[in-house]
């Protein structure tokens, strides 16, 4: 008889999660960093930027505050009620504070999401490329998965006649992400009243992740789906947090909006894991929501600058195709033109030339490499000489 220890002992729904492929390259990046190679890392998913003066002094004041305690497990009422009002003041749509769950970043939403909405097999629309723990979570609710690539020449959209061929009687729930991690694209009005005309007629849950939504640059414009078609709010859990516009991402901030019993079923299974997200980080994270947004505002300039440059410098290099983002801090860049996996490049560009980017295998989306613009002008004309020479010397 096999015990617990002479079988593996891992439960079989873990069978689906391994850790990002992408991770080995990351860590082998920082361990050739940490022994003296000149690594220029462009993998970064978070911005560069420090977190906002007067967001760290919230931080500190509640600590010498006391603010250090339990708090309602769905968060402080005072970030509810703000976050509730920013989100009905730009989606142009009514949230109650009670409708709004804050969790320990954006990706714990996310998770309690699938765990409150998956049963055993329900399908999970999740575009590709896409960010890579869609899948994984989607796995470890128990549902299953349904990826729909999208084309470079339509930029990366989701095309909803792609979406209604791939619909099934076990279709449950369609995620959407924009501005999109991999790609930057940002989905248009238009096509997000084509897909929510379908989740209207079929029944179908959306999520809306857009956690990107104030990093968008002239003359992309973030519409959120349920802007776009307020008819899917009560069948909509919009998700967005304070890592990626305020530079928090150590914070671990982040919150859904949508339908009161998800929200409560959400909050209910949080109350049962972290209880609520840290105290000092909620107070932060409303001085971020309600004071100057001055920060934003010259994160985004920053961002344009070195995404122009990252860009025409990437497009400049035989064998590499880049379309301009028009969201997040990512170019993605078709590599496909270099006769190898982009993951072999990947590790070819780390040994020989010192450079970390992140291959497309682990956005489903083989071919392309992930570049962060998330650093300084000074990183990504190194990588770029540094790639000039490699290609030069193929
Ligand atoms: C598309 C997308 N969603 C969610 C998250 C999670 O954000 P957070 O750091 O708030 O958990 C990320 C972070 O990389 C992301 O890129």
């Amino acid at each position: 008889m096999a015990t617990h220890l002479t079988s593996s002992g891992i439960a079989e729904r873990l069978q689906h999660v391994e850790s990002s492929p992408t991770l080995a390259l990351a860590a082998k990046a920082k361990a050739l960093a940490k022994a003296g190679k000149p690594i220029v890392d462009l993998t970064a998913g978070e911005p560069d930027f420090p977190t906002p003066e007067p967001v760290k002094q919230a931080g500190i004041q509640a600590i010498q505050k006391n603010q250090t305690r339990y708090t309602p497990v769905a968060g402080v009422p005072e970030l509810r009620a703000a976050i509730a009002t920013t989100l009905t003041q730009q989606l142009g749509v009514a949230y109650q504070p009670s409708q709004v769950l804050v969790s320990c970043g954006a990706k714990h939403s996310l998770y309690n999401i699938f765990q409150a909405l998956c049963n055993p097999g329900d399908e999970v629309v999740i575009f590709a490329p896409y960010w890579v723990s869609y899948p994984p979570m989607v796995y470890l609710a128990g549902g299953t998965p349904k990826i729909i690539s999208t084309d470079e020449a339509n930029g990366f959209l989701p095309e909803p006649d792609a979406l209604r061929r791939a619909l099934t009687p076990k279709t449950k729930i369609v995620v959407l992400n924009s501005p999109s991690n991999p790609t930057g694209a940002v989905i248009d009005r238009g096509r997000l009243k084509a897909i929510a005309a379908i989740a209207l007629e079929r029944d179908l849950i959306l999520i809306s992740d857009e956690i990107y939504d104030r990093l968008v640059y002239p003359p992309a414009t973030h519409v959120s789906i349920v802007t776009a078609e307020p008819r899917v709010a009560d069948r909509t859990v919009v998700v967005n947090g304070v890592s990626k516009t305020y530079s928090m991402t150590g914070w671990r901030i982040g919150y859904a909006a949508g339908p009161q019993p998800w929200i409560d079923a959400m909050s209910d299974i949080q109350s049962h894991s972290t209880s609520n997200p840290t105290s000092i980080s909620q107070l932060a994270a409303l001085a971020a929501l309600t004071g100057g947004q001055e920060a934003v505002a010259e994160m985004r300039t920053a961002f344009v600058q070195r995404r122009d440059r990252l860009v025409a410098g990437l497009n400049r290099l035989h064998g590499l195709r880049c379309a301009v983002p028009g969201g997040a801090f990512y170019a993605w860049c078709n590599v496909s033109a270099l006769g190898a996996s982009s993951e072999t490049i990947a590790a070819r560009w780390l040994d020989e030339a010192h450079l970390a980017v992140v291959p497309g295998e682990g956005f489903g989306a083989p071919g392309y490499m992930r570049f962060s613009f998330a650093t300084s002008l000074e990183h990504i004309d190194q990588a770029l000489r540094r790639l000039e020479k490699w290609i030069g010397q193929r």
